[in-house]
């Protein structure tokens, strides 16, 4: 399966009671694996969970650190567009060049490098100052 049809295929689990807008997400690690994700809300939170965030989990909780594709999809009229938090949230295990395809469920697609998702992205670097 390919990314894309890993996220196709997960984003119908989406639990998006508040919203109605399902997300779906797939990652591929440097180990060769997919892990997928899909948006969590909740009453106190209607925002919940982005999909990213449950792919990355996924993948954390699996021993690994390091994204080497990433795939985004929603039922929306453009490719769907990761919020600020995720895009710091990929940033922290994509590098620069990583591409991350943000796609439409009627298979509209544009593709990104990672350091174009989030140019200026806050790192470690920039903490070296302290003491
Ligand atoms: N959402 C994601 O899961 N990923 C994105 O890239 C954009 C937004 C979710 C969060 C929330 O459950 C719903 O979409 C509406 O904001």
């Amino acid at each position: 399966m390919t990314l894309k049809d890993v996220a196709l295929k997960i984003r119908p689990m989406a639990y998006a009671p508040y919203s109605g807008f399902k997300v779906g997400a797939a990652i591929l690690s440097k180990g060769g694996k997919a892990f997928a994700g899909v948006n969590v809300e909740n009453v106190a939170y209607p925002e919940g969970t982005c999909a990213e965030a449950g792919a990355i989990a996924a993948m954390v909780a699996a021993g690994e650190t390091e994204i080497i594709e990433a795939y985004v999809v929603a039922d929306c009229p453009s490719p769907v567009p990761p919020c600020g938090g995720c895009r710091q949230k990929l940033s922290e295990f994509a590098g620069p060049d990583v591409v991350i395809t943000l796609a439409t469920t009627d298979g509209q697609e544009q593709t990104y490098k990672m350091s174009d998702l989030l140019p200026g992205v806050f790192t470690l670097r920039h903490m070296e100052n302290v003491k």
